[in-house]
């Protein structure tokens, strides 16, 4: 590109830029391009609103003005909240509210403190949050091919290797978490996003937890979790990384069987004896036996024996051909 147009300041709110060049190739300074016209002369304007360009700093760095975003089509509405395709500062967003009442505002904004410390290019990223009178509102970029649970049940021609690849990228993203000491709680083919190019982040951080410094075990007496894809020290309210492994086996399985429901034809009800009993899911037919080992060995009974998501990460890649 090497495009390296000089910015002067221009009447109102418009900067110029003094060189001729596509308006794709030019280097904007900031991020808070609102619309971009190729001029007849020879400079490219770029409307700027003024007040946004102000870097945010300190604590207010993620709070967002309601104004500052539109809320267009509602593209989801999962166990806690709706979540709506919208705009800011010419950028698609993906924008999460709260339900109210269902789920206290205390539990919404520690979402939203999670994902503070999601910065890793396979977890969804927190562009900010707004609160107003009645509602919180956690914005994130926007993810054009949805959940990976709608994309599986999709794409029936995605190929053995790409299933992979969106399996590694997943255990890239939790292996961030595992450093970082947070428990996800909910990982499963719904909350995984997929993104331009088969790039998948793992997204719904409403139950992950920060493990507190000096165990590795989050305690839950809540009763709401997801069946099918918790360990089983999950149903007596134990929570680790491991436990996180566990549902990663269990993703990998929906991603094999293009996102059928786990466990097909068995109740909630019945799931925890049966997994005591030695019960697991079978091998799908295309899945390579070498994955099947993998996803096995996350489903240890003993959560010390699961690998962790650094080697699973290193383990799908060497499956991977490149
Ligand atoms: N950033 C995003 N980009 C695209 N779709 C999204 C995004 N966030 C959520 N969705 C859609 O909304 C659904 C629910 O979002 P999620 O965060 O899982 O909410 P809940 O906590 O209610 O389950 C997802 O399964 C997905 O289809
Ligand atoms: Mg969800």
């Amino acid at each position: 590109m090497g495009n390296t147009a000089s910015t002067t300041k221009g009447a109102d709110d418009f900067y110029e830029f003094k060189e001729w060049g596509k308006p794709e190739l030019a280097i904007v300074p900031g991020d808070l391009l609102v619309s971009l016209t190729y001029s007849p002369y020879e400079y490219i304007v770029i409307k700027k609103e003024f007040e946004k360009k102000a870097p945010r700093g300190g604590e207010n760095k993620w709070d967002i003005p309601r104004e500052e975003f539109s809320m267009d089509q509602i593209i989801g509405a999962g166990n806690f909240g709706k979540v709506y395709k919208g705009k800011m500062n010419g950028k698609v967003i993906a924008i999460k509210i709260s339900k109210g009442g269902q789920m206290s505002t205390k539990e919404f904004l520690a979402e939203a403190e999670i994902m503070k410390k999601c910065q890793h290019e396979n977890l969804v990223e927190l562009l900010g949050i707004c609160t107003d009178q009645k509602q919180i509102f956690i914005i994130s970029e926007f993810m054009s091919n949805g959940s990976l649970l709608d994309y599986m049940k999709t794409k029936k021609s995605l190929q053995l290797d790409a299933m992979i690849g969106i399996a590694a990228q997943i255990a890239n993203g939790m292996a961030f978490l595992e450093s970082k000491r947070i428990v996800h709680r909910d990982l499963a083919a719904r909350n995984v996003l997929i993104g331009k190019d088969k790039i998948a982040k793992v997204a719904d951080f409403g139950l992950a937890r920060l493990l507190p410094s000096d165990q590795n075990v989050y305690t839950s007496r809540g009763s709401g979790f997801p069946i099918k894809w918790t360990a089983p020290e999950g149903f007596r309210g134990e929570f680790t990384t491991k436990s996180d492994v566990w549902s990663f086996g269990i993703v990998v399985i929906e991603i094999m069987n293009k996102g059928r429901e786990p466990y097909p034809g068995i109740a909630n009800g019945e799931i925890l004896q049966k997994l005591e009993s030695g019960y697991r899911q079978p091998k799908p037919e295309n899945c390579p036996q070498e994955l099947y080992d993998a996803v096995i060995s996350c489903w240890q009974e003993n959560p010390t024996r699961r690998p962790s998501f650094a080697s699973l990460y290193a383990t799908l890649r060497s499956m991977q051909i490149v």
